[in-house]
């Protein structure tokens, strides 16, 4: 098993309960995620993990290649397949959208798992895509640190323009950008705003 994977196999719980020890930056970034997630469609969750964001919107299927994270989104109710994204075992035009949370510096295949993605998407599909920006305070912080962190030692972070870019080149169009966590450990739960450049947590929303 690669290493970026077998980190959260074994340490499925202790990724989990983060969000309980920072519940307001939970609160935040589904606060963001929310602005972009389509009312009353099917959806699907790419590196879902442990289910939290996916049970939080409703997203009832999910892929994760990890077994242990798999077990936590199951105990949530989601229907996981184990696979990664860049391999979907999954028919074409099955979803009306496709949601990933900082997954995206984990893959090893960018271009072929957006492509993928778009595949299992039906037509005008949306895929979103939810990173901590390499070029925001956050992402400047854990790219420095990352060597001493478990979770983030061999994730590569990506800027706004960068998955812009590849998802234009996957055949993406229509992006739609909104930003938050502007405060470093804030203690409320921070408002999104349309855009980005100024939040370390950015959602960029694209359609089929
Ligand atoms: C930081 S976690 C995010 C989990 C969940 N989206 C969340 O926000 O809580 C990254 C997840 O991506 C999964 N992952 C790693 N490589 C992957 C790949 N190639 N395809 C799909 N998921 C992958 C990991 O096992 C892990 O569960």
């Amino acid at each position: 098993m690669k290493n970026k994977i077998k980190v959260f196999d074994e340490n499925a719980l202790d990724y989990d309960n983060w969000f309980e020890r920072h519940n307001t930056a939970f609160q935040t970034e589904l606060l963001a995620i929310k602005q972009a997630i389509p009312l009353h469609k099917k959806g699907i969750e790419i590196g879902v993990g442990t289910g939290r964001f996916a049970e939080y919107f409703g997203i009832t299927d999910g892929v994760e290649p990890s077994e242990n994270m798999t077990q936590i989104a199951e105990q949530r109710g989601i229907k996981v397949i184990k696979a990664v994204a860049e391999d979907l075992p999954i028919k074409s035009e099955s979803f009306d959208f496709a949601l990933l949370v900082t997954t995206v510096c984990f893959l090893n295949d960018i271009p072929k798992a957006f492509s993928e993605i778009r595949r299992i998407l039906k037509p005008k599909g949306e895929i979103i895509v939810a990173i901590i920006d390499k070029n925001s305070a956050l992402g400047k912080k854990y790219e420095a640190k990352k060597a001493k962190n478990k979770f983030y030692k061999d994730a590569h972070f990506h800027s706004t323009e960068d998955i812009t870019a590849w998802l234009t080149q996957a055949g993406f169009h229509k992006f739609e950008y909104w930003q938050t966590l502007f405060k470093e450990n804030s203690e409320q739960i921070e408002e999104p705003k349309e855009g980005f450049g100024k939040g370390s947590f950015v959602v960029i929303k694209a359609q089929k």
